[in-house]
């Protein structure tokens, strides 16, 4: 049987004439479609829990670029709510819960086994995606890494340097390591349940895995992402995996190996030269165009992009941003990076 979706033959291993790609938040503020569905849904955590709303916003990006995958909309959020903190989004600020930073707290949280009754809906969206997608899109499901995840929990909000986290590292590294142990867990069961709803792919969004300092980068970066790889690809033999440690600098070289992906996603940190001498040689690699490309646009838009795919074309490439779409980018600007890829 030949691949026909291009992102499957790239995670494969296989080198394209053309990269296929798709961008981090595609769906998001920076399209008028997206803001109208969110209206009409509410406000955000509405619009992850409505399938039928979520699938629909998922699909907007598709139909106006024709990107070759199309990731759920869903947040990395979802899973802690699932296993029981409040969780509510401050307008114009972002994400707050209530924390878990103590051996009561964490004992208080829901037992894994029951976060489908919050999740049900977003595998539903999944269902309606792989229905729906043009047959040559690939849908990506997704979780947060365990140490992202665990940083809003331990702080309660996003944080610019996780500081509540490592402190808690610090003083009680065995409830630390329990919160990590048990996101862990519940996330292979909640990527499980995406991949048996229908996706093809599933990416971990390790956002804070840069600020992990030494053996710390390997005991709760590294190897929360190698478990949940292998036991998906052990329920599920053939799932390729991305692995997105944002971040890494130079401890991404030798990843596809410790962790056991399919694809490392590479930040803009990184330039494309060096993640093709020395990520690349290990399998598929994803990225790195800077995302501030998407407001500024122009002659340094086309440069960069032509960069990053030329100096990537000699093995396995997915082309993407180094991080998700701002709301402040112009949807312009998102189809000049699409032709100059495509080489139109
Ligand atoms: O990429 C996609 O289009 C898929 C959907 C997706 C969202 N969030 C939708 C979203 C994905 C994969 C995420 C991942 C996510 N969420 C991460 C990891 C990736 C990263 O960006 O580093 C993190 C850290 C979160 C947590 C989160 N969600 C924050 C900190 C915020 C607020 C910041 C912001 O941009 O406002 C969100 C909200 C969020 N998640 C939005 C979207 C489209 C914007 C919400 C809105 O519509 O108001």
């Amino acid at each position: 049987m030949t691949m026909t979706k291009t992102i499957l033959r790239a995670l494969a291993g296989e080198k394209l004439p053309t990269p296929p790609i798709w961008m981090m938040r595609q769906a998001g503020r920076y399209l008028p479609e997206y803001r109208a569905t969110r209206a009409q849904a509410g406000d955000f955590l509405s619009l992850c829990y409505n399938s039928e709303l979520a699938a629909e916003v998922t699909l907007q990006p598709i139909r106006r670029y024709g990107f070759d995958a199309a990731i759920l909309f869903a947040d990395i959020l979802l899973l802690p709510q699932a296993l029981g903190v409040d969780l509510w989004f401050e307008t114009g600020e972002g994400p707050r819960m209530t924390t878990v930073t103590t051996p009561a707290e964490l004992k208080a949280l829901k037992p894994i086994d029951q976060i489908d009754e919050v999740l049900n809906p977003v595998y539903e969206t999944v269902k309606i995606l792989s229905r729906e997608l043009p047959k040559e899109t690939t849908l990506i499901g997704f979780a947060g890494a365990p140490w992202t995840v665990a940083t809003y929990m331990i702080a309660g909000r996003g944080t610019p340097d996780q500081g509540p986290a490592h402190a808690l590292k610090s003083a009680d590294r065995a409830t630390f390591s329990a919160l990590i142990d048990l996101l862990t867990d519940a996330t292979i069961e909640y990527l499980s349940k995406q991949v048996v709803a229908g996706a093809e792919v599933i990416k971990i969004f390790d956002s804070w895995a840069g600020s992990l300092q030494g053996q710390d980068f390997y005991d709760f970066a590294v190897e929360p992402a190698r478990r949940i790889t292998t036991a998906l690809k052990d329920r599920h033999p053939h799932l390729p995996v991305i692995a997105f440690p944002r971040g890494a600098g130079e401890r991404y070289e030798g990843l596809h190996e410790k962790i056991g992906a399919d694809c490392i996603a590479l930040d803009d940190g990184v330039s494309p030269e060096w993640a093709a001498a020395h990520v690349q040689t290990g399998g598929c690699v994803q990225g790195n165009l800077a995302s501030h490309h998407m407001v500024t646009g122009g002659d340094d838009l086309i440069r960069e992009t032509r960069k990053v795919v030329d100096t990537l074309s000699n093995g396995p490439h997915i082309f993407n941003l180094g991080h998700g779409i701002t709301p402040d980018a112009s949807p312009d600007n998102v189809q000049l990076m699409i032709d100059t890829v495509r080489g139109a």
